[in-house]
């Protein structure tokens, strides 16, 4: 079993998809620990009611960021984690944190990356026009929502869209994309290869997504 640490800040609506993914019997991750750097993030409660430890650690507690990412890591350690998930995890983290975990720290972002990072992804697809959003699972890299792309899923961006219909069709796929990336690197399917990832054994889809789908 891959042992998963999870870091977040707020609703925690992924965490809960991972949480409920591990249930499954045959799911070779699990998840041991949550750390939030929100005292009042609703995650925190998901991670108790399923049995999970957790930590709060208060960014606004610690000088310098480099003090709070080395409490974060030493808190990973002692849990002995194996694989880092940021879920929303809304803080940016040093170079030294990033490196340290290297390959083995995931992010989830809504858009199709290498658009739209950072804050409000929905509402900057919306603004550009795009026709197809989505979500992206990546290693995380220094520079904000940066790094070696594992899986994407993409939706149709609507006529009458706003950011919450937006937001929240993404998020469905979120849920489903990212505990399928922690099981395809539970199975060791997944290398970076000169910040290229491939993954063994896994089909592309043969059909195209387009919007709009006919004329
Ligand atoms: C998710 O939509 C996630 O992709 C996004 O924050 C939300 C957290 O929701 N992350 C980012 O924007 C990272 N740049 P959740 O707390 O319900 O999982």
């Amino acid at each position: 079993m891959l042992r998963v640490a999870v870091l977040l800040s707020g609703r925690g609506s992924n965490l809960q998809a991972l949480i409920d993914a591990c249930g499954a019997p045959d799911f070779p991750a699990e998840i041991i620990h949550v750390i939030s750097n929100n005292p009042d993030a609703v995650g925190l409660l998901r991670a108790q009611d399923a049995g999970i430890g957790t930590s709060v650690l208060n960014h606004r507690e610690y000088e310098t960021r480099e003090a709070f990412d080395t409490e974060v890591t030493r808190v990973l350690e002692d849990a002995n984690a194996e694989l880092v998930c940021l879920a929303g995890f809304m803080r940016i983290l040093t170079e030294g944190f990033v490196s340290h975990w290297t390959d083995r720290l995931l992010n989830i972002h809504p858009s199709l990356l290498p658009s739209f990072k950072g804050l409000d992804a929905q509402q900057q697809a919306l603004d550009a026009g795009v026709k197809l959003a989505g979500c992206s699972v990546h290693f995380v890299r220094p520079g904000v929502d940066e790094g070696p792309i594992i899986a994407q899923a993409a939706v149709p961006v609507l006529d009458d869209d706003d950011a919450k219909a937006l937001s929240a069709r993404i998020l469905a796929l979120e849920h489903r994309l990212y505990p399928r990336v922690v099981r395809l690197i539970a199975e060791g399917r997944v290398t970076v290869v000169d910040e290229r990832v491939t993954i063994s054994d896994s089909q592309a889809p043969t059909g195209a997504l387009s919007n709009p789908s006919r004329d």
